[in-house]
């Protein structure tokens, strides 16, 4: 089962926004909150892809809401361009986690929810046609480009695929962990830099 027969035929940005809610194209909408479907202009020539909704993000129903979030607003800044003006969106669109006491702790998806979910990636980047897709991290790696990827060996070039150019780099909650540490400096730039390269590559 997948999420193909909630998704609208031929739609727009809010159509797509509107039937998300539905989808049961998997288990994973039962335990979470509501669906977290994307942020951004229908025009954005910048397309970013992250993980899943984070307990943050579950609640407030939008992406990267959180401390993950928060990095990657400052990282874009510092790449030259602003959260509001690429298009935000997630390779699954409900959160999963697993109840520990009060705490719900982030449990990555499968590759099962991954292409449960696609026909909604899919469909918005057919109506968003971006010329750049900055994939974050392996879970967006494999929705997008539908295989295994190694993130430290792909990141930061420009790869043709069909008529637009996808850029992998490390997720933003793998920097947030670094905080206080010594490497992080090192992460963040290495973040931003990869930004660079599809910010100036959309233009
Ligand atoms: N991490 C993600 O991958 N996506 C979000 O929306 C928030 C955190
Ligand atoms: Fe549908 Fe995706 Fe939510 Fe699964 S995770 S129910 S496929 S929107």
């Amino acid at each position: 089962m997948d999420a193909s027969a909630w998704v609208p035929a031929d739609p727009t940005l809010e159509e797509l926004q509107h039937a998300a809610p539905d989808c049961r194209g998997c288990e994973l909408w039962k335990p979470a909150t509501q669906v977290v479907f994307s942020e951004g202009p229908p025009t954005a020539r910048l397309v970013l892809v992250g993980e899943q909704p984070g307990d943050h993000e579950d609640r407030d129903g939008e992406p990267f809401v959180g401390p993950a979030g928060r990095l990657l607003d400052e990282a874009l800044v510092d790449a030259g361009t602003r959260r509001e003006r690429v298009y935000l969106t997630n390779a699954v669109k409900h959160f999963r986690y697993e109840q520990r006491g009060k705490r719900r702790i982030h449990k990555k998806p499968d590759v099962g929810h991954i292409e449960a979910c696609h026909p909604w990636l899919d469909a918005e980047l057919e109506v968003v046609d971006p010329r750049v897709v900055v994939v974050l991290g392996a879970t967006a790696g494999r929705a997008v480009l539908g295989r295994t990827v190694k993130v430290g060996a792909e990141r930061g070039t420009l790869q043709q695929l069909d008529a637009r150019q996808v850029l992998l780099t490390t997720h933003p909650s793998a920097v947030v962990r670094l905080r206080g540490k010594p490497e992080f400096p090192e992460a963040y730039a290495a973040l931003v830099g990869d930004l660079q390269v599809a910010v100036r590559a959309a233009g």
